[in-house]
Parts: C-alpha cells; sequence; structure tokens
C-alpha cells in the first residue's frame, strides 16, 4: 500500500467512527514556548486535554507533521543509523477528549491494523504500562492477545509525556515483529534491545495527568485518549521494506542523492550520508515553509544545525558545491500535494537553503583545517579526548556544531569534551544577554477577541503598506500596534 493511501485509510478509518478530521498544525509551535517543534499529534490538543480549551468536538483524527531533533524528543543523531528513526516524520493519530477510553482505542487499532491494514494478528505484540492491569486485561479479553505477547514495561517505555510539562499518561505501544532476521542476537527482546526486530508501529497514549514545571501530576479533567503512528514506519511494514528510506515517502529523495552525488545507495554504513541527507532535507523545506528562521539560537539554531549535518555528510559524498536546495523540488513532488505550503513557498526556502549552504561551505573548509591541526596537536600529546574550548572554537568561530565534532572525533577514536564545552556556551550565553537590545515584552496583557490574524509576507517583500487591524494603549505612554500584513518575522 502506498503512503497516501494509508494516510487516507486512516483518517477515513476514523471518520467513519464520529472523529473530526483536523488538519496538521504548523512544525513551529507557533505561541508554545515548552518545545522547540511540534513533536506530537496531540501538541495542538494540549490545552483541549487540560480541558482549558473547547472544541465543538470530542474526537479528532489527524495526519501530523512533526519534527524531532532538538528538546525531550530528539532523534537527530539516531538518523541515519537505524532503519526506522527520522528528524520529521508523519504522524496519524486518534484523539478523545474525554469520550472514549482505553477499551475502544485498543479495538480500533487492532482492527485496523489486521483489517484494512492487513497486518497478520500473529506478528502483533503489545507492551503495557507495569502499573495498568486494565490495559493488560483488555489485550487479553478483548483482542485475545496471548499472555506472552504482551509485555509489561516500565515509565522509560510506557509512560508517555509531551515535554517537561503538559498532558501525560501510561501508554500501550504496538510492534510488529519483522522476524529473526533483523534480530540483533542474543538478548534480543521487547525492552530489552533497541534493534529493528520488534518494531514499534503505533503508540496508544491513556492521557491522565497534566504534569506542572515542578514535575507533580494532577489529574485531567476527563481521562482522554492521545495515540500516534509514524506513517514512514508504516508504510515500511506495509510496503515490507527495510528501512523507512526504502518507502514511497523517502526513496524519490534517496535516489536524487545517488543522482546528484554518483554514490551508489549502500543499505549498511556506507549509505548513512543518503539517509541524513534524505531525512534533513524533509525537516529543513516544512521547518522553513512554517516559518522557522536559521539563526544562532533556539529554534533557527536547530535548523541551523540540521543544514550544517546535511552539508557536511554531502562533503562524505564529495558533494562539495551547496546542493541541498536541489532536493527542495523532490521533497515537494513527495508532498507538496498534502501540504500545499511547500509549493507555495518553495522559491524562498530555496533561497533561504542555498544562502546558507553557501555561507556554511565557506567555513567548513577553514573548519576541517582547524580540526586536522586539533587532532594532529592531541596526538602529539598522546591525548584521545578533545578539549571543550577547541570543541567551543570550532562552534563559535567554524560554525560547527557539536555533534558535529564529536561523530568527526568518533571516527577518528576520539571523544569530546562536552562539559567544557557546555560551560564556555553558558558563559557566552550570560555575556550575550547582558547586550542584548531587544524587549520582546509589551509589559501587559493586550485582548484581541475579534482581530484578524496578522498576515505574513516576509517571502515576498521586505516592504509594504498596510492597515491597523487593533490598536491597544498600555502603561507607561506604550502602545501596542497589531498589522494587517507585515514582512517582519515574529520573535515567538
Ligand atoms: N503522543 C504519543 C507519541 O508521540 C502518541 O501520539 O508517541
Amino acid at each position: 500500500m502506498k503512503a497516501a493511501e494509508a494516510r487516507t485509510v486512516f483518517i477515513d478509518f476514523f471518520t467513519a467512527r464520529g472523529h473530526k478530521h483536523v488538519p496538521s498544525s504548523p512544525v513551529i509551535p507557533h505561541g508554545d514556548q515548552t518545545i522547540l517543534f511540534t513533536n506530537a499529534g496531540m501538541n495542538q490538543f494540549k490545552e483541549v486535554f487540560a480541558g482549558r480549551e473547547k472544541r465543538p468536538y470530542v474526537r479528532a483524527v489527524s495526519s501530523q507533521k512533526c519534527i524531532r531533533a532538538g528538546g525531550k524528543h530528539n532523534d537527530l543523531d539516531n538518523v541515519g543509523r537505524t532503519a526506522r528513526h527520522l528528524t520529521f516524520f508523519e504522524m496519524l493519530g486518534n484523539f478523545s477528549f474525554g469520550d472514549y477510553f482505553k477499551e475502544e482505542a485498543i479495538e480500533w487499532a487492532w482492527e485496523l491494523l489486521t483489517g484494512p491494514y492487513g497486518l497478520p494478528k500473529e506478528k502483533l505484540y503489545a507492551t503495557v504500562y507495569e502499573e495498568d492491569d486494565e490495559a493488560r486485561e483488555l489485550w487479553k479479553k478483548k483482542i485475545a492477545l496471548p499472555d506472552e505477547r504482551i509485555v509489561a514495561l516500565g515509565k522509560k517505555d510506557n509512560f508517555w509525556s509531551m515535554g517537561d510539562v503538559g498532558p501525560c499518561g501510561p501508554c500501550s505501544e504496538i510492534l510488529f515483529d519483522r522476524g529473526p532476521k533483523y534480530s540483533c542476537g542474543e538478548g534480543c527482546g521487547i525492552g530489552k534491545c533497541d534493534c529493528d526486530r520488534y518494531f514499534e508501529v503505533w503508540n496508544l497514549v491513556f492521557m491522565q495527568y497534566d504534569q506542572s514545571p515542578d514535575g507533580t501530576l494532577a489529574p485531567l479533567p476527563r481521562p482522554s485518549i492521545d495515540t500516534g503512528m509514524g506513517l514512514e514506519r508504516l508504510c515500511m511494514v506495509l510496503q515490507g521494506v527495510d528501512s523507512v528510506y526504502e518507502t514511497d515517502l523517502l526513496a524519490a529523495l534517496v535516489e536524487e542523492v545517488v543522482r546528484l552525488s554518483g554514490r551508489p545507495y549502500d543499505k549498511g554504513a556506507e549509505g548513512v550520508p543518503h539517509r541524513v541527507i534524505a531525512d534533513h532535507i524533509r525537516s529543513l523545506v516544512f521547518a522553513l515553509a512554517d516559518g522557522a528562521f536559521p539563526s544562532n539560537e533556539g529554534r533557527g539554531y536547530v535548523v541551523r544545525r540540521i543544514l550544517r549535518r546535511a552539508a557536511r555528510y554531502g562533503r562524505m559524498l564529495e558533494l562539495g558545491e551547496p546542493f541541498l536546495h536541489k532536493l527542495v523540488d523532490t521533497v515537494d513532488e513527495l508532498m507538496g500535494d498534502v501540504y500545499p505550503e511547500i509549493r507555495e513557498r518553495k522559491e524562498s526556502i530555496r533561497g533561504l537553503i542555498s544562502a546558507e549552504e553557501e555561507r556554511f561551505g565557506q567555513t567548513l573548509d577553514q573548519g576541517l583545517a582547524k580540526y586536522e591541526e586539533i587532532k594532529k596537536e592531541l596526538s602529539r600529546r598522546g591525548k584521545r579526548t578533545v578539549p571543550g574550548r577547541e570543541v567551543f572554537l570550532l562552534h563559535d568561530t567554524y560554525g560547527f556544531p557539536p555533534d558535529l565534532v564529536a561523530r568527526m572525533a568518533e571516527e577518528d577514536g576520539l571523544s569530546i569534551d562536552l562539559e567544557g564545552y557546555e560551560k564556555l556556551m553558558e558563559e557566552q550565553r550570560v555575556r550575550s544577554r547582558a547586550h542584548a537590545a531587544f524587549d520582546d515584552s509589551l509589559g501587559g496583557e493586550i485582548a484581541l477577541e475579534g482581530v484578524p490574524a496578522t498576515k505574513f509576507r516576509g517571502y515576498e517583500t521586505t516592504e509594504l503598506e498596510t492597515v491597523l487591524s487593533a490598536f491597544r494603549p498600555l502603561a507607561d505612554g506604550k502602545a501596542a500596534a497589531v498589522l494587517a500584513e507585515t514582512p517582519f518575522y515574529a520573535e515567538s
């Protein structure tokens, strides 16, 4: 089954069961400072779970664009090394806001996987939270899943939370056994290893708590359901291929990297650069389309890091010239029908990527030369750890993110002093805060009900004439002006 069909089958299955189809929210969670990027389908419903926001529906279904490259859910370092990790992916999910709970969530997930998706029952396993006897009983009694295929695990595996704060609860994962061929050998098993044999396809979260910044768990007004299934992983299973990179969602990107570099794709270690580039370009295109901008801080810094990692992996394939922008068309061909925002903003995305690549290319050569010097010096002194101040220098002056330096060092059998680096970074942060001139606080709350959202026009122009859609006096002779249109990026 192709990805487009798998996506539609999911949405249709749940709409037929009374769920409202809600479009994906942007990958940049505008207005939510607790996460860097949208990391799950439930993010846009966070306030609904907590009972602070009401919607005209109590069941929803979505296919959500997600990026997991920073914060609590961060898969950046695993990308390319495993068959299943991605920084950008789509999450299929069904949600209940105080409506149905565990029983329906489990029954429908099973029905969809073994019915329309046609997965063989005997290859499916379920994990449950060790204190959740109710979920275990449901798997046993309602689904007739044999006891040995239900595995109870601890908090690390079976208690899901979105970030350090927000809705959370115990979960039950459905795993697909890809067979002994994929086993990591002795000691392979659910909860015992992290290999690709028992493959998580769907996570059913039984939302019950709201976590406060101090870690305390307050019960949600009503128990709810949040499920998430990675479309790429599902397609990998449905299409019977060895990795997400071979599904119809990513294969064309890998092929394009082969075409541009002239280097064949390898499913093993030699294919890491192809996979990293194929993944990272999707994250970049979607993040930029939703308003991210490469910079030295926060989200923008993660975007910059992703781009630089991809560029450096390109060098391994001797793709010396800026090349990432050449992949934007392929991302559009694969995803532009479903997510028209990337098609609409393609030209400016391409421009941003190529300018950023060019800038990085200039420092990359100097940085690599510097790294070689550092390496020589270490070997002369018989040391095996790159000192924190050198990691900082490579970052600060040459733009090498520390994870890149760590990877380069690892390839040379060295390690890096990350702690020393962090300390210097913190010192620098303190220094730059002291110099910060931009004050983004309004100095008070302003009411904006009924005021239309400002239309962002920065992709087309840097200058425009517009009208005020609202004007609100504030304290101290200040005022807030809301414009109908603006070319400026919001500091959000
Ligand atoms: N929020 C859960 C997850 O991300 C299920 O959607 O796994």
